[in-house]
């Protein structure tokens, strides 16, 4: 399994463009900069699936040697896109494929019900390519090309804030009704036939609950939501008075002592906020809980 760490940083990206924090200036000033958060995985290095599509897509496909079409063709190795929630840092980039002659997007009902209709990407990709979607539902792993395996498990049910308007449950007579249970948030399970190789993605994680649990037992890789530091960092930094679990992001000082308990795979942290001080420099409890954070680009080979 081969995994390409498209991207690492939440919505807006280090530095953000409106932003003179401490952080982004020297982001700035140092020309360090982390794109918003997007990862591509192959089983076999041929088949390519993007999971999430972000706002900076077309410069994260560009800097991936492996994502580039064959020559003298437009023979893409990307095959697809997964979906771990509807939020716009995750789907905005889903636009940037409409040059594509086709390609699948797994999404779990409510997800692909807020992608026809309150962000209604869908029918505006359908103008220009043949986008094949696909319901994801949690513990119900799809086969992918490649080898690829791919298992989505529950996280949460914080929508998208342009979703906010959206019934919990629409009228049966809907093709796409939206079953009432909150799926809009998930994480995803990667496994390989050949190796058994296996790698955990899960960019929004509210909480560290049993369906996280499972999904990181025996994996070799798991790469986890980094956004921010501390729970009151956000207010901290801007005065304001949302605290991270509210948000949907478990801070990383919360989340260490799971990891310290689960030894074995290596834990990147990743989706960083652009108030975060672990963009710059990871602090040496993270690193002796066995854990790090996700480098821009890196490529990750498994076994
Ligand atoms: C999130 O990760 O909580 C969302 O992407 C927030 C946002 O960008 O609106
Ligand atoms: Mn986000
Ligand atoms: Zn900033």
């Amino acid at each position: 399994m081969r995994i390409r760490v498209l991207g690492t940083a939440a919505g807006g990206g280090l530095p953000q463009w409106n932003c003179g924090c401490a952080e982004c200036t020297a982001a700035r000033r140092g020309g360090e900069a982390r794109s918003q958060d997007c990862l591509a995985v192959s089983g076999d290095g041929r088949a390519w699936y993007l999971v999430n599509a972000s706002p900076d897509l077309r410069t994260q496909l560009l800097a991936a040697p492996e994502l580039a079409p064959a020559p003298g063709t437009r023979d893409t190795p990307l095959r697809g896109v997964l979906l771990t929630s509807g939020e716009l840092d995750h789907t905005l980039g889903l636009l940037t494929l409409r040059e594509a002659s086709g390609f699948t997007v797994h999404a779990t009902a409510p997800v692909r019900h807020a992608l026809h209709h309150a962000f209604p990407v869908g029918p505006l990709l359908a103008a220009y390519t043949g986008a094949d979607w696909h319901t994801v539902t949690p513990g119900k792993p799809v086969d992918l090309e490649g080898g690829l395996r791919a298992e989505a498990f529950a996280l949460g049910g914080k929508r998208p804030r342009y979703a906010a308007h959206l019934p919990d449950r629409l009228p049966e007579h809907l093709p796409d009704h939206l079953p009432d249970h909150g799926d809009w948030v998930t994480g995803y399970r990667f496994t390989e036939d050949g190796t058994g190789a296996c790698a955990v993605y899960a960019p929004g994680l509210a909480d560290w609950t049993p369906a996280m649990d499972a999904a990181v037992a025996g994996a070799d890789v798991v790469l986890l939501d980094g956004t921010f530091a501390t729970a009151g960092e956000l207010a901290d930094r801007t005065g304001g008075a949302r605290r991270s679990p509210g948000m949907g992001h478990l801070a990383v000082h919360d989340s260490l002592p799971h990891l310290a308990l689960r030894p074995g795979p290596c834990y990147l942290y990743t989706h960083l906020n652009n108030t975060n001080p672990l963009a710059r420099r990871t602090p040496p409890e993270v690193l002796a809980a066995g854990a790090e954070v996700a480098r821009e680009g890196e490529l990750i080979e498994l076994p």
